[in-house]
Formats: structure tokens, C-alpha cells, sequence
């Protein structure tokens, strides 16, 4: 079955920029009136300011108003699904919340679940 946001992933994963690593990503993030937002890794000689496909997605959508997430997809090309790391992981949890979030390949594996699987017991603004 087709899936627009997962087709969103997949094709701006093609525009990341991934020159040491060669591992390119794609996130694509829906929000609550249906728009679809994309983002790719961008990498960068210092390594350390590389910014993940999930946080440029994400403020991408932010930056255009943006605000209540439904759903979030993250594509690359592994047998292994590939998770959001630490740090989007802390992003995502403080935009979307306990979102939908869907990993998938380019082979067309894929698994739904929720974020807070992945990042029980988060720390963010309910703290402060
Ligand atoms: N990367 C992402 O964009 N998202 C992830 O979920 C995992 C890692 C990028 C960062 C870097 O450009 C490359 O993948 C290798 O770590």
C-alpha cells in the first residue's frame, strides 16, 4: 500500500548531503492539518554539526508555522530499520509528543511504532 509520507522520505533522502559517511537519511513529518515536511542529513567537515534528517525535518516544519505532529518517517538504506538517534529522539519527543513513528528501508520493510518505545521516561517542559 502506498504511503505518501513514507514516499516524502524516500525522495528527499536523494538530496541528503552525506559525503563522509555516505549513509544518507530521510525523514518526512505530517502535522495535524495533513501538510507533509521533509528533511535529509546535512553533513559537515567539523562532523559535529551534521544535522540529522529528523531535526532538519522538524524544524523545517516549525519554522513554517507548524506545531501538532501526527506522524513522522525515517528512511534508509539498511536491513536493520534505523532509529532516530539521542538527540532527535529529545527533538522529536518535544514536538511531537508520543507520536506514530514509522522506520522503514528502501527495500520497502517498514514498522510502525510509538516514540515513547523509544524514549520512555523523557525529560521536557512537563519538568520545568
Ligand atoms: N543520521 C540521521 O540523519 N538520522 C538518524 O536517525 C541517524 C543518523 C545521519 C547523521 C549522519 O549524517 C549519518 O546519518 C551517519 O551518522
Amino acid at each position: 500500500m502506498s504511503d505518501a509520507l513514507v514516499d516524502a522520505a524516500l525522495a528527499v533522502r536523494e538530496n541528503a548531503h552525506a559525503p563522509f559517511s555516505k549513509f544518507k537519511v530521510g525523514a518526512a513529518v505530517q502535522d495535524a492539518s495533513g501538510r507533509i515536511f521533509t528533511g535529509c542529513n546535512v553533513e559537515n567537515a567539523t562532523y559535529g554539526l551534521t544535522v540529522c534528517a529528523e531535526r532538519v525535518a522538524i524544524f523545517k516544519a516549525v519554522s513554517e508555522g507548524a506545531r501538532k505532529f501526527t506522524r513522522v518517517v525515517v528512511v534508509a538504506d539498511t536491513d536493520t530499520l534505523t532509529p532516530p538517534c539521542g538527540a532527535c529522539r529529545q527533538i522529536l519527543w518535544e514536538f511531537c509528543g508520543d507520536v506514530e513513528l514509522v522506520l522503514a528501508n528502501l527495500a520497502g520493510k517498514s514498522e510502525t511504532l510509538q516514540l515513547g518505545a523509544l524514549f520512555p521516561r523523557a525529560f521536557d517542559a512537563s519538568f520545568l
